[in-house]
């Protein structure tokens, strides 16, 4: 609909150079460049490497989202950035970028947080009734159970890793089996061909008497090492029953958890998000899993899964439309932030 904000969101928490269009609900446009070519050789992203890259494609990516969504820049009501968390040299050229065309098209901006945007670019789907939902949030950095009784205002962390991520153990398995970086696409890869139930590697933080402190939070160091002395031990290991087993591992911890919260409080509905819910199995499985339990499950296309803009465009268009204020040029980006600020003030 025409009366609807039209909104630019810029993502550059982390590899992904990426600005998305929406009109309200919407989206018109997603543009990404990654740098992840340039950081795979190290293994893992480099801060440095990745801020240059930022700088370098910024400009080129926001002019092709404005041509994808045939839109030019004096048409844009309302932009938002990432706020954090994620690399501050990265964040940097991000609200920077952002508070600069605010400045310039005298245009209000948001700056929001990373986490709950992956969540909000479910909104991008003109069916969903907004209601709330228990969050997966599940990518490189983060792996939480998060209470989404509004995405634009009231979003809680029910739980979270107390060491890795699950995007992280999967980066880190995938370099023990020699896979490329990132490792989660190569796992998800390997693993079909491999038998998930070969070998039995741990479920982190899933014991009785773990549950007590840590009903919703996620362990994935144990089973990291695990699947590495597993390795070490057993020279003519089947790698695809590995990268099978350890992703099972995974997968069943995850849903396992989340499942428990939607019904502990009442929710009919689930929302995975984050660059691990582009995982086949932990898709497939949620999808199993869901329909047994009476949950609606949601899970953005793949493409809307990892770092993008549309997200953050998402996000801020649902605050637009909420009547919030928005957050002035000049604000701070913070690296470690959790969700306690969904938006800067
Ligand atoms: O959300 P994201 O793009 O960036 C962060 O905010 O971290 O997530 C990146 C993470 C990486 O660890 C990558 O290995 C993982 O998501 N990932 C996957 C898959 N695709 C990406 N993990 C498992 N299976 C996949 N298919
Ligand atoms: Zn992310």
């Amino acid at each position: 609909m025409r009366n609807e904000p039209l909104v630019l969101g810029i993502e550059t928490s982390c590899d992904e150079t990426a600005v998305g269009i929406v009109r309200g609900r919407t989206l018109l446009a997603n543009v990404i460049s990654s740098s992840v070519e340039q950081h795979a050789r190290f293994g893992g992203v480099v801060p440095e490497i990745a801020s240059r890259a930022h700088l370098e494609a910024m400009q080129n990516v926001i002019g092709q989202a404005l041509l994808e969504a045939k839109v030019s820049l004096s048409d844009i009501d309302a932009l938002g950035v990432t706020a954090g968390p994620g690399l501050i040299g990265a964040l940097l050229v991000g609200t920077s970028a952002a508070s600069g065309l605010a400045l310039a098209l005298d245009k209000p901006l948001y700056g929001v947080n990373h986490l709950s945007s992956h969540i909000a670019v479910d909104a991008l789907d003109q069916d969903r009734v907004l209601e709330p939902a228990i969050g997966l949030l599940v990518s490189g950095g983060h792996s939480s159970i998060l209470k989404v009784s509004d995405l634009a205002s009231d979003v809680e962390v029910l739980g979270a890793t107390i060491d890795d991520a699950a995007g992280e153990a999967f980066d880190k398995i995938a370099r023990l089996l020699d896979l490329d970086f990132p490792g989660g696409p190569a796992i998800d890869r390997l693993a079909h061909s491999g038998n998930a139930s070969a070998i039995d590697f741990p479920r982190g933080l899933t014991h009785a008497n773990d549950l007590t402190e840590h009903l919703y939070d996620f362990s994935f160091s144990g089973l990291k090492t695990a699947t590495s002395r597993y390795l070490k031990a057993t020279p003519d290991a089947v790698r695809a029953d590995v990268a099978a087993s350890f992703q099972e591992a995974v997968v069943d911890v995850l849903l396992t958890k989340a499942i428990s919260a939607a019904r502990a409080f009442g929710y009919e509905s689930m929302i995975i998000a984050g660059g691990v819910a582009a995982n086949s199995r932990l898709r497939a499985e949620a999808a199993r899993r869901c329909e047994q339990a009476g949950i609606r499950l949601r899970t953005p296309p793949v493409s809307l899964c990892t770092d993008n803009g549309a997200m953050v465009a998402a996000l801020t268009s649902l605050m637009v439309g909420a009547g919030q204020s928005p957050t002035g040029i000049g604000f701070a980006a913070d690296s470690s932030s959790g969700l306690e600020r969904l938006l800067w003030r």
